[in-house]
């Protein structure tokens, strides 16, 4: 099923906000914590055939700045399952070729999920098949104003002109640098929303909506939004070369 995708027609970057853990674990009535649970195997799932397909860049918004504010044992929860979830498959990611990279304030973790995420960078490092990206006590908006205060400190120290910042100098002051734009971006749970997620550099990004919660979001759903992307005419404000 999945050889039949073409490199070509992939999106070269796939974002995705992992919705509707707490929805799914409702619905079961469990609670919401085993939801997490069941969206950390979604995420094994995506993980695996974003590889398996080609896809060069798979980043998730696994943790929001806003997500501090949750009652601090589903916080606590969060944070233990990350570090489990990294120890599970480091040997898989490394025989995979999966980098992994992590965007946000990352100082604000525990200190043990904290390590436990170093760790997994450095020994994924030689990674070349994909980049999986967390994005972790991230904000869209704090991105944008750190990239703006590097850049305000080296006009201040004279190191540069306001002149100098181009779109490509701003990029290149974000978490995100050295990364493309997202092609894709997909939302779970049925919410129209963006959710402070990768602001600046979502601008020409394809978006796809599901009503599926992130738990029930497997590889068909996955290959359905794929399959969607391919038939997006993506024209950047130009109109299309056939007209
Ligand atoms: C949103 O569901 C999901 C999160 C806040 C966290 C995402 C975390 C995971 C998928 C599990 C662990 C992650 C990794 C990378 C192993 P919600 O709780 O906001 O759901 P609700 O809107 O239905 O309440």
């Amino acid at each position: 099923m999945t050889s039949t995708i073409s490199k070509e027609s992939l999106p070269k970057h796939v974002a995705i906000i992992m919705d509707g853990n707490g929805r799914w674990a409702e619905k079961h009535a469990f609670p919401r914590v085993r939801g997490h649970r069941k969206g950390a195997e979604s995420v094994r799932t995506i993980v695996t055939l974003s590889r398996k397909l080609g896809i060069s860049w798979l980043t998730l918004y696994a943790f929001s700045e806003e997500n501090w504010k949750r009652p601090t044992h589903e916080v606590s929860a969060l944070m233990k399952l990350l570090g489990s979830f990294l120890k599970r498959e480091l040997k898989e990611m490394k025989e995979n070729g999966i980098r992994l990279n992590v965007i946000g304030r990352t100082e604000k973790l525990p200190t043990a999920t904290r390590e436990i995420l170093l760790d997994t960078i450095r020994q994924t490092s030689h990674g070349r098949r994909m980049v999986l990206t967390l994005a972790l006590s991230y904000s869209g908006r704090q991105e944008i104003l750190d990239a703006a205060s590097a850049l305000a400190r080296k006009v201040k120290n004279g190191d540069m002109d306001p002149a100098d910042i181009t779109e490509d100098l701003f990029s290149a002051n974000l978490y995100t640098s050295g990364m493309p734009d997202p092609d894709l971006v997909i939302r779970t749970s049925g919410e129209y929303r963006i959710s402070n997620f990768l602001l600046w550099q979502i601008s020409y990004s394809e978006i796809y909506i599901t009503p599926t919660l992130w738990p029930d979001f497997g590889e068909a759903e996955f290959l359905n939004a794929l399959s969607e992307y391919r038939k997006r005419d993506r024209r950047f404000g130009a109109v299309a070369t056939t007209q």
